[in-house]
């Protein structure tokens, strides 16, 4: 069993070797001048079961091309089989047709990693499960609501309530409700463009509770801060936040910094650059969580 890391994700990586037993593979991804990639594999791989760690978030175009290259370079090196462990699926939010002539750019990216040369994939909450369906090989897909789950249960939790930030999350957010054994509330939240929501009703009692909202993904926290005064407006005595993909694009931060919410909690599916460590996020790693599916 080898790991290989790209770029994206190197103290997750290292810590998923840690805990498998193993040493990170060598292997490193190599730039020219004129931006093109390449990667250079210092041992070899030939009948290994390999497992290449590699995010696609920004830059979303760079990272899924390091990942392409690293499976090709394994494959042509006669690796046994090879494993693309994606903690984070860029792209994943284009996975239909929303309106005519529009791209399915989710499905685009597995043939791309399936024509690369991977036999298996591993990856975290996609933004659309039915994206499991765009491979025609296996796709392990896991999820961090237990390890959210863990993180809230050391609170006290008598007066507490999740709450989904719009229809599609009800399932992630039922599962962590029933982890904690605490209600659910749902927000009817509506997108009248790309990255604007506006938050319509909310379903479910969140009067006088402290409010945990959970999504699959932050982007520019659009969601979650208006959420987070809807929320306070309606009564709630106190709101935080969790997700599994910290995106953090745009004004996330500086909204997040001013939004009413007491705490942010993340995973390491994406790492944070310094200045996204702000005091109220508390990151989570994902070692443990992929190092038992490796
Ligand atoms: C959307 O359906 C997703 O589950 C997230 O709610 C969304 O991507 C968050 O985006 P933003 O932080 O930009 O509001």
């Amino acid at each position: 069993l080898k790991i290989f890391s790209c770029t994206a994700n190197k103290e997750l990586a290292q810590a998923i070797a840690e805990k498998v037993g193993c040493k990170l593979g060598d292997g490193e991804v190599v730039r020219f001048s004129d931006g093109e990639i390449t990667v250079r594999i210092g041992e070899s791989v030939r009948g290994a079961d390999v497992f290449i760690i590699q995010s696609t978030n920004a830059p979303a175009n760079d990272n899924l091309m390091e990942l392409l290259i690293m499976i090709d370079a394994c494959r042509r090196a006669s690796a046994r089989r090879i494993t693309a462990v994606i903690p984070y699926y860029g792209y994943a939010r284009q996975e239909r047709k929303a309106k005519a002539r529009d791209p399915i750019t989710a499905k685009l990216v597995a043939n791309l990693i399936t024509v690369a040369g991977a036999d298996r994939v591993l990856t975290l909450d996609l933004h659309a499960p039915a994206i499991q369906g765009f491979y025609d090989i296996p796709v392990d897909h896991l999820t961090a609501v237990p390890l959210l789950a863990e993180y809230y249960k050391k609170r006290n939790l008598e007066n507490t309530v999740v709450v989904s930030p719009d229809m599609g999350g009800v399932t992630r957010a039922r599962d962590l409700a029933e982890r904690l054994r605490v209600p659910l509330a749902i927000m009817d939240k509506r997108r009248p463009k790309p990255n604007v929501s506006e938050i319509l009703n909310i379903i479910g009692d969140i009067k006088d509770k402290d409010v945990i909202m959970v999504d699959d993904i932050i982007d520019t926290a659009g969601t979650i801060s208006q959420g987070a005064a809807a929320l306070l407006e309606r009564g709630a005595k106190s709101v935080t936040a969790c997700c599994t993909h910290p995106v953090f694009s745009g004004p996330a931060i500086e909204r997040l910094e001013k939004s009413p919410l007491q705490e942010v909690v993340v995973t390491d599916s994406i790492a944070l650059s310094e200045d996204k460590k702000i005091e109220k996020i508390t990151q989570l790693s994902l070692a443990e969580l992929f190092a038992d599916a490796i």
